[in-house]
């Protein structure tokens, strides 16, 4: 019997979902990307190298697995092009072993023009995206006129399909946002040219994972982003477009949920959020600057500064009920370990009720009071410790409130940024 487990983040993104990903790649055959776009960013460091990717699947760097781009991501031929080269320019073969869905829709350049057109627009109240299109480009396939990677290759539609786009996008980027035209034959033109390049990596992703799982063969589902992002069920309207909960593993890459055996949610040691939006328990002082500071707290697509804070136990319980979260991963426990003490959001106070999960549509901070429950810190280090029982004390108690609060086992734990500064409690495809 296969396994297919399901990996993601369990809070605003940037947990650390890449290097799990690339660590439980040693189990399986596939890895699959199911939702969102180039506004990932997963950061791997292997034996000292640095390595980012937006779009391919972290199990790119193992040379056994293929890797499927499901269709439920939103594709920039561009930024996929450019990854691939960056792979390959390092000895890493990525052409062979990536299969990316016919049904992907395309981001084009008219997506990222009135993405930023709208940021611009709105000021103070932007949302904060990465500027990469990818909230209109999720939106022309709500509204059936996204050109999907298959059109690219039938002229004709293209053609009538890319005119149509054009054309709208035009009326809006000049009339509403005085911005100027998108020109029509530009990207066609780069359409035409890199059609034959792509077309050897486009399958039919869900029929080609559905044989791997009847031949056995283990299966990772990689997410993007992390649940209090998710269009549904996050912090609405400062999320982005896609939904980036479990059950999207099987909307985004065509393999159903009875398939689904397990599901770790990534969470970090504490918070951080990129972008506007709620995020009670934030710090503005300098125990926010030292987390920031000691964590590296920079995005890693945008280069932007991320917010920080302590870790919200009452949004984790939230992610953990609408994730259906079989086990956690804990990362960056070391970021802690030089702190006098540390705190738990375990609820909020609005108006005159407490909250012990985070409710929804908090888009108003004003009157939301974070209540925190505070331990001592361990005040040594965890780096690099791959045993539990070697962890200081107090950092083993810290995990066990959270597992307490979240009513979800610790399953692993990240020391550092290496593959192998990780503590394995129970293996997922050991269970
Ligand atoms: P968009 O996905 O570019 O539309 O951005 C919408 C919101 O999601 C913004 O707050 C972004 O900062 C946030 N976001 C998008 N991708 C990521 C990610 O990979 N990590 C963290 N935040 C993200």
């Amino acid at each position: 019997m296969n396994k297919n487990i399901v990996i993601i983040g369990t809070q605003w993104g940037d947990e650390g979902k890449g290097k799990i990903v690339d660590w439980l790649s040693e189990s399986v055959k596939g890895v699959v990307r199911f939702q969102g776009g180039h506004n990932a960013g997963h950061t791997l460091w292997i034996n000292g190298k640095k390595t980012i990717l937006r779009l391919i699947p972290s199990g790119i760097m193992h040379p056994n697995i293929t890797c499927f781009i499901g269709n439920g991501v939103v594709l920039s031929i561009e930024a996929l092009l450019k990854e691939i080269d960056e792979l390959e320019s390092t000895g890493i073969l990525v052409k062979n072993r990536l299969y990316i869905s016919e049904n992907c829709p395309l981001i084009l350049p008219y997506h990222i023009a009135l993405d930023t057109a709208r940021e611009k627009q709105k000021g103070v109240n932007k949302i904060g995206t990465t500027g990469r299109g990818i909230g209109p480009a999720y939106e022309d396939k709500v509204a059936r006129r996204a050109i999907r990677l298959k059109d690219i290759f039938n002229p004709k539609l293209l053609e009538e399909k890319l005119e149509d786009n054009v054309n709208y996008y035009n009326l809006l980027l000049t009339k509403l946002f005085n911005e100027s035209e998108i020109n029509f034959s530009s990207i066609k033109e780069y359409l035409t040219k890199i059609a034959p390049i792509i077309e050897p990596m486009i399958k039919d992703v869900s029929n080609c994972l559905y044989d791997m799982c009847e031949k056995g063969e283990n299966l990772l589902f990689e997410g993007a982003q992390g649940a209090l992002l998710d269009v549904d069920h996050g912090t609405y309207p400062y999320v982005t477009s896609s939904n980036c909960i479990s059950g999207a593993a099987s909307t985004g890459s065509g393999v159903g949920p009875k398939n689904i055996d397990y599901i770790l949610g990534i969470t970090k040691a504490y918070t951080t959020r990129v972008g506007s939006g709620p995020f009670p328990t934030e710090l503005n002082d300098d125990i926010g600057i030292k987390l920031s500071t000691i964590g590296k707290e920079v995005g890693s697509v945008t280069g932007r500064p991320r917010r920080c804070g302590w870790l919200d136990a009452a949004a984790l319980k939230r992610s953990a009920r609408i994730n259906g979260i079989s086990g956690l991963c804990i990362t960056k426990l070391d970021v802690l370990d030089s702190f006098d003490y540390i705190k738990i959001g375990v609820g909020y106070q609005i108006n005159d009720t407490f909250y012990d999960v985070l409710p929804y549509g908090i888009s108003n901070l004003n009157n939301i009071l974070p209540i925190f429950e505070t331990i001592s810190g361990w005040k040594s280090s965890t780096a690099s410790i791959t045993e539990f029982d070697k962890l200081p004390e107090q950092a083993r108690y810290y995990l066990g409130r959270i597992a307490d609060i979240s009513g979800i086992p610790i399953d692993i734990i990240s020391t550092g940024p290496d593959r192998n500064d990780t503590i394995v409690l129970r293996n997922p495809f050991m269970i």
